[in-house]
């Protein structure tokens, strides 16, 4: 099968700083596939996910490759590739704050972004957006479509910005730490939406995380870095019960939660659900 996206030989290094983030990272991904990328802060994680969308700031020194459907993304200009960002290639932030514009409602940031990108009516984009809203579990979505982000809970912000990632129907989304910037009550409710609907769209994703209870859940195959290398890739399963690096053990003794790599990850009760949702509804998250 032809890789979605194919990067060689990354290295990323900031300006002004002594040594690259992130050094001669290779990897790649199919279609429909599910990646994560685990390692201590630190460790580059985030840096290869900006560098994928082109998102480092200006004066960053990139080298490599990176293939997206086999074109180049890599020092490509922000104009050829604003229009591929947000639509084939996506992402969802670690704090929604950050991707919502709290002087607009949430209704009309999707509306704007389905009309920027899709031929569509000012009502048409309405019903879509509500669609979407109710598809990521936001009830009365067409009440929400009038709220602002600070009316809403961090959980149901980010159930907006996992709506905007996915409305345009991404090839790849770029999910970087994408619940831990939220309640712990709603991080697992979070992370099946955002499972649910990935496998839903066929969509491939890299998944950046610490948390390897998050990886064994949601991923076939993990890339472990370390200051900015990579250490270790492979299959999860294999990676987790036969790790060849030392630091990859270390990982997966210092998880909290040691023993739940080993198996999946309990499913939520339902009652344990409606009080993430009531919590969620009440703006803790
Ligand atoms: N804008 C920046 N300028 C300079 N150094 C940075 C910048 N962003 C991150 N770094 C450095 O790059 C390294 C990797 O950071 P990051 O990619 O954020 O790691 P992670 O996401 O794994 O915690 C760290 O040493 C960090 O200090
Ligand atoms: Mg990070």
């Amino acid at each position: 099968m032809t890789d979605l996206l194919k990067v060689q030989a990354l290295s990323v290094r900031y300006a002004g700083a002594l040594r690259p983030s992130i050094a001669d990272v290779s990897f790649s991904l199919a279609a429909g596939e599910v990646v994560g990328v685990v390692g201590e802060s630190g460790s580059g994680k985030t840096t290869l996910g900006l560098a994928l969308l082109g998102l480092l700031p200006q004066g960053t020194k990139v080298h490599g490759s990176a293939l997206f459907e086999r074109a180049e993304i890599l020092g490509v200009s922000e104009r050829e590739l604003r229009p591929l960002r947000g639509t084939l290639l996506s992402t969802i932030v670690q704090n929604p704050a950050t991707a919502l514009n709290p002087s607009f409602s949430v209704g009309s940031q999707i509306v704007a972004l389905l009309r920027r990108h899709r031929t569509l009516s000012k009502s048409g984009a309405r019903s879509l957006a509500i669609e979407w809203l109710d598809r990521v579990g936001i009830s009365e979505p067409e009440k929400r479509m009038g709220s602002y982000s600070h009316q809403l809970s961090g959980g149901m912000n980010q159930r907006v910005v996992i709506a905007m990632a996915l409305a345009l129907s991404p090839r790849l989304v770029i999910a970087d730490e994408p619940t831990s910037a939220l309640d712990v009550t709603v991080q697992a409710a979070i992370l099946r939406l955002i499972t649910e609907l990935i496998d839903d769209s066929g969509s491939s994703m890299v998944l950046i995380t610490h948390d390897l209870g998050v990886v064994a859940q949601m991923c076939s195959r993990v890339i472990v870095m370390k200051d900015g290398a990579v250490v270790e890739a492979g299959e999860v399963d294999q990676i987790f019960h036969a790790p060849r690096s030392d630091y990859t053990q270390h990982l997966l003794a210092s998880q909290p939660s040691h023993s739940a790599p080993a198996k999946p990850m309990p499913t939520v009760s339902a009652s344990e659900a409606a009080v993430a949702k009531s919590t969620e509804e009440h703006g803790h998250g």
